[in-house]
């Protein structure tokens, strides 16, 4: 396993136990937060000064869609729960935290979303287009990095730690539950349950499959102006179906790599923020 599969494994555990990592166990220094306002899920992800994991918590979201704020105060109430849920598992304040974007979104959306880390009382340290958060996480500097989410996919292509393009579409999770509901005409509640029953992957692939085709087309389309990327690093919920890197694989005819709980590498990518003076 990788250094980077072993840290996302340990962050996974941290999140559905409900643990922390205990104080004498954390490196020296300021703890930093991660806040990934998503479609699907609200996600908070707490580093300590070595960037390792401390603590984590995720919950389903309501009032985002594709980066665009649609329920304030829900969403407001939820960072502050979620954060006061953390405190007390920690024993401490949480008081900065960066955020992401899905890259291209309007000036005044990004505003909003950092306006709910604000009025979570948080500082806001950075809001950041959420592919590059998940390339910090991974430490990629070269190649192509695809954050497919809920509603939308971020792709960043980066040379050099430089960012070449950025280009949001808007399909993700949400369109494979969709075509599954459609398919079998079952409610999207019924639908997005049979699509996270591991039991039922196989089929639910086959049948969500178009999607996975579209989204590759849509990467594919983007990378014509890179024909030197080589690798495409797949994050984000919407990709942990098993088949989902080959198919992307056939298409790109690039490597396609996935981490490990690839739902949790952005929001925890967020958090490794520079601290200032570092
Ligand atoms: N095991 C799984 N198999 C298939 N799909 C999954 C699985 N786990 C999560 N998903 C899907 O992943 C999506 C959520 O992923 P993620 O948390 O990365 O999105 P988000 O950050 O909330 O959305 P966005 O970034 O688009 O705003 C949902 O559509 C969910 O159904
Ligand atoms: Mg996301």
């Amino acid at each position: 396993m990788s250094g980077i599969d072993a840290i996302l494994h340990d962050f996974a555990a941290l999140v559905r136990q409900g643990d922390c990592l205990p104080p004498e166990a954390r490196a020296q220094g300021p703890l930093r937060v991660g806040v990934d306002l998503g479609t699907a899920n609200l996600v908070l992800a707490v580093v300590d000064a070595a960037g390792r994991p401390v603590a984590g918590m995720s919950q389903r979201s309501g009032g985002i869609r594709d980066g665009i704020v649609v329920d304030y105060p829900a969403t407001v109430r939820s960072v502050r729960a979620m954060k006061a849920e953390l405190e007390a598992r920690l024993g401490q304040r949480l008081t900065r935290a960066a955020t992401a974007i899905p890259p291209g979104i309007l000036p005044g959306n990004a505003k909003a979303i950092g306006n709910v880390i604000e009025a979570a009382e948080f500082e806001l340290v950075e809001i950041l287009d959420e592919p590059l958060a998940a390339a910090r996480l991974l430490r990629v500097t070269e190649g192509a990095v695809v954050d497919v989410g809920g509603g939308t996919t971020g792709i960043s292509v980066l040379k050099g730690g430089k960012v070449l393009a950025s280009v949001d579409e808007a399909t993700g999770g949400t369109h494979m539950t969709l075509v599954l509901a459609g398919a079998l005409r079952l409610s999207l509640a019924d639908a997005e349950a049979m699509k996270l029953d591991p039991a039922q992957a196989r089929e639910v692939f086959s049948l969500v499959r178009p999607v996975v085709d579209k989204m590759a087309s849509i990467v594919a389309g983007v990378l014509t102006r890179f024909p030197e990327v080589a690798t495409v690093h797949v994050v984000g919920g919407a990709c942990s179906f098993a088949d989902f890197a080959p198919v992307f694989a056939a298409h790109l005819g690039r490597r396609v790599l996935k981490p490990a709980e690839p739902l949790l590498v952005t929001p925890l990518g967020i958090a490794l923020y520079p601290e200032r003076g570092l």
